[in-house]
């Protein structure tokens, strides 16, 4: 739990605020027993949610082969299990075309850019590349786990290859789309909040942060 509750009700809740209804989680073999038990069919919620394994963590963008059915050529929503978000302007951000074509990143200036995959910018302040955990700072704005993507995505996964770690890389999906012309990115400003709770550090903050906010506005 974060704070009072599933870490999973978290980046959950913004994949409803972000008007999806139609849901697959993608989990490791020995949780889906405990993700089923907790979630059942996602009717409780409102929502339809479908289960999926992944066997091996061989990487984020695996996700789309394994959805390859679930997405059926339709336009996708991609989010982290442990990617806790605060205060997005949701009507700014997610694509309002239904027609969207390539793919949409969100960016958020962190201290720490070399633990996340980054944004590399030109002089002219556009993207020319994402780069997973630089060695080197390239920028301080990091890619976040909420990802849009339209329906090209499940061909464009099949032609990655496994990187160094052995994993498919969500940034070279990025990537691929960026060769394209087609990688847009909107930013969380200062007044949102991204938090990843994937680290011990970062889950008692963020556990922190969601009990501060709720104490205050009494708000789940
Ligand atoms: C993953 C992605 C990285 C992204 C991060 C966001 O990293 O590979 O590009 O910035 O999620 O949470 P991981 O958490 O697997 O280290």
């Amino acid at each position: 739990p974060i704070y009072d509750k599933p870490m999973i009700y978290y980046p959950l809740s913004t994949l409803m605020e972000f008007q999806n209804r139609d849901i697959l989680i993608i989990v490791k073999p020995s949780d889906l027993k405990l993700f089923k038990n907790l979630l059942g069919n996602g009717s409780k919620f409102g929502i339809k949610i479908n289960y999926k394994i992944q066997k091996k963590p061989a990487g984020i963008a695996e996700s789309f082969l394994i959805g390859e059915k679930f997405i059926n050529k339709s336009n996708v929503c991609l989010i982290l299990g442990d990617n806790i978000f605060h205060g997005i302007p949701y009507r700014e951000i997610l694509p309002q075309n239904s027609n969207f074509n390539g793919a949409k990143i969100i960016l958020y200036k962190v201290q720490d850019p070399d633990r996340y995959g980054v944004a590399k910018f030109n002089k002219k302040n556009k993207i020319i590349k994402i780069i997973e955990k630089p060695l080197k700072t390239k920028s301080n704005l990091a890619v976040t786990g909420l990802y849009f993507f339209d329906k090209n995505v499940v061909n464009l996964s099949k032609k990655l290859k496994p990187s160094k770690r052995n994993e498919l890389e969500i940034v070279d999906l990025l990537n691929k789309y960026k060769k394209k012309n087609k990688l847009s990115a909107e930013f969380l400003g200062r007044g949102g909040a991204w938090l990843d709770a994937g680290s011990i550090d970062d889950f008692y903050d963020t556990t922190a942060f969601v009990s501060a906010i709720e104490k205050r506005q009494g708000f789940k």
